[in-house]
């Protein structure tokens, strides 16, 4: 991903800012729509949607990004950046975009399979999937199936924070579960609206 065309939109945008744009952390925010999407609905399999995430584990990611502690090559300098511009602010502006759920096809017999599957998120996730911020868990819903299968993934292999006992449950519980079965728990939750 080009770093500089991002930098350089950084640099440009406050010179066409006008609408949507005006509020509060939306200029930062541009530089994250290469990969995440304008308004940050990603239409991409791989990467996540910001918009509408919870301020509180939007915050989370970035500081975990920042300190190298969920490693991720992609997003440490973009995280880095955020907290230097005010990751309250730009928190807040993806909070503000109405979550549209990923518009990757979804196979309906992968999605009834993963609905059999999914009782064991519950009692985290909430039968919803929208989350729990007392507990610190968030919301599965409608995110991109291929990013939700890839995260259980690195939990099942400890490279998710690798380490971190505050999430230790999570990682166990995807170590009791098959390859096989994340596409079918990753169709299921991004089908949840
Ligand atoms: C070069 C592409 C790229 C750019 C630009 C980028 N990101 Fe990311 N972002 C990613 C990838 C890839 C991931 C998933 C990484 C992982 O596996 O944890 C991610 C994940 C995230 C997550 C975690 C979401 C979740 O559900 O846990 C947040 C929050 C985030 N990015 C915010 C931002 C913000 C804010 C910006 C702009 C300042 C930004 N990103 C710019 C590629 C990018
Ligand atoms: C013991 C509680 C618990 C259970 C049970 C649980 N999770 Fe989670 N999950 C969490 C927590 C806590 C996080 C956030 C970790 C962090 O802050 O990095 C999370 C994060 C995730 C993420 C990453 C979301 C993102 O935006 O990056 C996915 C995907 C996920 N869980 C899927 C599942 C699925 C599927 C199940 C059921 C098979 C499940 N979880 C069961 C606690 C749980």
């Amino acid at each position: 991903m080009p770093t500089l065309v991002c930098l350089l939109l950084l640099l440009l945008a406050p010179a066409v800012a006008a609408g949507p744009l005006d509020a509060p952390g939306a200029t930062s925010a541009l530089a994250c729509s290469a990969c995440h999407g304008l308004g940050g609905q990603s239409p991409s399999n791989t990467m996540p949607i910001l918009a509408g995430i919870a301020p509180w584990y939007f915050k989370k990611a970035i500081q975990d990004y920042a300190a190298g502690k969920r490693p991720s090559p992609e997003m440490e300098p973009y995280a880095k950046m955020v907290l230097q511009f005010g990751v309250d602010e730009i928190a807040a502006y993806f909070a503000g975009q109405a979550r549209t759920p990923s518009p990757v096809k979804l196979d309906a017999a992968a999605v009834e399979r993963g609905r059999a599957a999914a009782a064991q998120c519950t009692v985290c996730h909430g039968a919803s999937g929208k989350g729990d911020a007392s507990k610190g868990v968030p919301d599965l819903t409608g995110q991109p199936p291929g990013y939700l299968r890839n995260q259980m993934l690195l939990f099942k292999a400890d490279r998710r924070s690798p380490g971190d006992d505050t999430i230790k449950a999570v990682k166990a519980l995807m170590k009791t579960i098959p390859d096989e079965q994340f596409a079918d728990l990753a169709a299921y939750w991004s089908s949840v609206r």
